[in-house]
């Protein structure tokens, strides 16, 4: 049960969480303020000319509302939305065969599109370009350049690696934005709205205590509220107020800074197996038994925006908030400062 808190990937309970909670329309998109805006006025100026949006890039942290945002473009273009993703694309056929059946103005979303294999990636470049298929067909002598025309859609693309995206690719976006993590109050915001959907009664002292320790992340938020609504029904009466969701989330091992299993093992790690560091990721993933991109996308964000970890030339080093937060001394002075007086 607590093992679905631990690592934030999407258990199947999720997908349908996803799906129930998700905005529909950038007016019920929380936060994430000057994207918003951003956005707003890239759709505003395609709905005026009446034609197909810019392609749009999205990166960030899971569960900050990328997929949601592409529903978002959608809905907002009145258009409809196509759904792939970068490993379900093996072949350059495979990509062909969905843009053969794009029809005009169509939002096409791809997931994890660091992950599309470099021949489907170059597919994918003139036909962002200039709406233009290239594709070759047959093999040896007998082969053909086909060249089909396609009618103008929106790419709208999701990463949670900006850094594995290859420069003609991200160079044929017309607009790239990154998410950021939730600051405490719009998560807040978020859980309200969720509780309303799922019919919880949820006070405010409730929604700040989940909301603190939500890692920033609305996913997890979502994902606390319930947990926190179950004990709530079956503990208390019901209500889910302050005192209710700190007794819930302390069963589930959610700290008071929302760092879950893995983060502490984290933080454990650095800095009573490597003295406060600096280690090197893929050292640091081994010790925690975890795959490096695991503890690179997920777990580093959150701990760094929480200033518990900070990234250095030579590897990662604990903060002193870091040694407090486990109860402990930090060897004076701290790995970091050492560091930078280095
Ligand atoms: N800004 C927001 N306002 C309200 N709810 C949000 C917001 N962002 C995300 N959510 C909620 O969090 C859930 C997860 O968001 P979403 O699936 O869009 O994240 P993602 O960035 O695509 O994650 P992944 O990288 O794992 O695919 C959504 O179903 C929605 O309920
Ligand atoms: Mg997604």
């Amino acid at each position: 049960m607590t093992d679905e808190l631990v690592v934030p990937a999407q258990a199947p309970a999720d997908v349908d969480l996803d799906v129930s909670l998700r905005p529909r329309h950038l007016s019920e998109f929380v936060g994430q303020e000057r994207l918003k805006e951003q956005l707003s006025l890239l759709l505003d100026g395609a709905r005026r000319r009446g034609g197909s949006a810019d392609h749009i890039l999205l990166s960030g942290p899971p569960g900050l509302g990328k997929t949601s945002l592409a529903g978002i473009v959608a809905a907002e273009l009145d258009a409809d939305l196509r759904t792939t993703s970068g490993p379900a694309l093996e072949r350059p056929g495979d990509l062909a065969a969905i843009l053969t059946n794009v029809e005009a103005g169509d939002v096409l979303f791809v997931d994890e599109i660091h992950r599309l294999p470099r021949a489907v990636e170059e597919i994918l470049y003139p036909a962002m370009e200039d709406f233009r298929l290239d594709i070759v067909v047959g093999k040896g002598p007998g082969a053909r350049a086909i060249r089909l025309p396609l009618p103008p859609f929106t790419l709208v693309g999701a990463t949670t690696r900006t850094g594995l995206i290859t420069s003609p690719l991200r160079d044929r976006f017309g607009f790239a934005a990154r998410l950021d993590l939730y600051a405490p109050a719009e998560l807040a915001r978020i859980l309200r709205r969720s509780a309303q959907l799922l019919g919880v009664t949820l006070d405010g002292d409730g929604a700040d205590e989940v909301a603190g320790r939500s890692r920033g992340t609305p996913r997890i938020a979502n994902r606390l509220l319930k947990r926190v609504r179950d004990y709530a029904e079956v503990r208390a009466d019901g209500t889910v107020d302050g005192a209710v969701a700190r007794a819930a989330l302390a069963l589930f091992e959610v700290d008071e800074r929302g760092l879950d299993k893995l983060d502490r093992r984290v933080v454990d790690a650095l800095c009573r197996l490597f003295g406060g560091g600096p280690v090197g990721l893929s050292t640091l993933a081994v010790a925690v038994g975890e795959e490096p991109d695991t503890v690179e996308d997920v777990v580093e964000p959150f701990l760094i925006r929480a200033g518990l970890l900070a990234r250095t030339p030579r590897g990662r080093v604990a903060t002193d908030a870091a040694w407090r937060h486990l109860g402990l001394v930090a060897p004076a002075p701290a790995a970091a400062q050492r560091l930078f007086s280095s």
